[in-house]
């Protein structure tokens, strides 16, 4: 019998803990992180079309500053925002994504990547697909992270 529970226990647990680790909600208080300068791609064309701020927490800071070298747990946050035709402010936020230091995501270079609708929640990019290959790519030599230190207002 107890058994039997475990089982089922594990058949019913097993997929929330699975997309829970796949998309861990965005951290609160990331706004206050680290935040880089104001960066807008006008190029319709690209997939960064529009205005982003990238948010670094301490760990991921000292990284940046570190030349991209990355301490377990370091975890950066992207803001993505439309342009508003002829206003220096920005539109609506359209996107959120997310990076996080983690040694077991083996197939992604040891990082967790994650995707968020504007109202930030999950929004099931798959992480080896849509994202690994890309900062694998630009990034292969920086710990996959693609911005620097320079991006950053000091
Ligand atoms: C087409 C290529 C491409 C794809 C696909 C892509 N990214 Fe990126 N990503 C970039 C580029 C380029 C930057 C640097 C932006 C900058 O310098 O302002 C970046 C920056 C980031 C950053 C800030 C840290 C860094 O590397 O500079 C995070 C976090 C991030 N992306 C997460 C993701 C996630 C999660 C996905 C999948 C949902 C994803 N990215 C898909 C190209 C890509």
């Amino acid at each position: 019998m107890f058994k039997l529970m475990s089982v089922a226990v594990l058949i019913f647990a097993l997929p929330l803990i699975v997309s829970a680790a796949a998309s861990p909600a965005l951290p609160k208080g990331y706004q206050t992180w680290q935040k880089s300068e104001r960066k807008i791609v006008t190029d319709k064309n690209s997939l960064f079309y529009g205005v982003h701020y990238i948010y670094a927490d301490k760990k991921a800071f000292k990284g940046y500053q570190a030349g991209n070298r990355f301490a377990e747990g370091s975890t950066i946050v992207v803001e993505y925002f439309n342009i508003k035709e002829g206003s220096s402010s920005d539109g609506p936020k359209n996107m959120v994504v997310l990076m996080r230091k983690d040694k077991h995501r083996k197939e992604t270079g040891g990082w967790l990547f994650a995707g968020y609708g504007a109202d930030g929640k999950p929004s099931g990019m798959d992480p080896v697909g849509t994202c690994f290959g890309c900062h694998q790519k630009d990034a292969g030599q920086r710990e996959f992270v693609i911005s620097t230190i320079k991006d950053f207002k000091r």
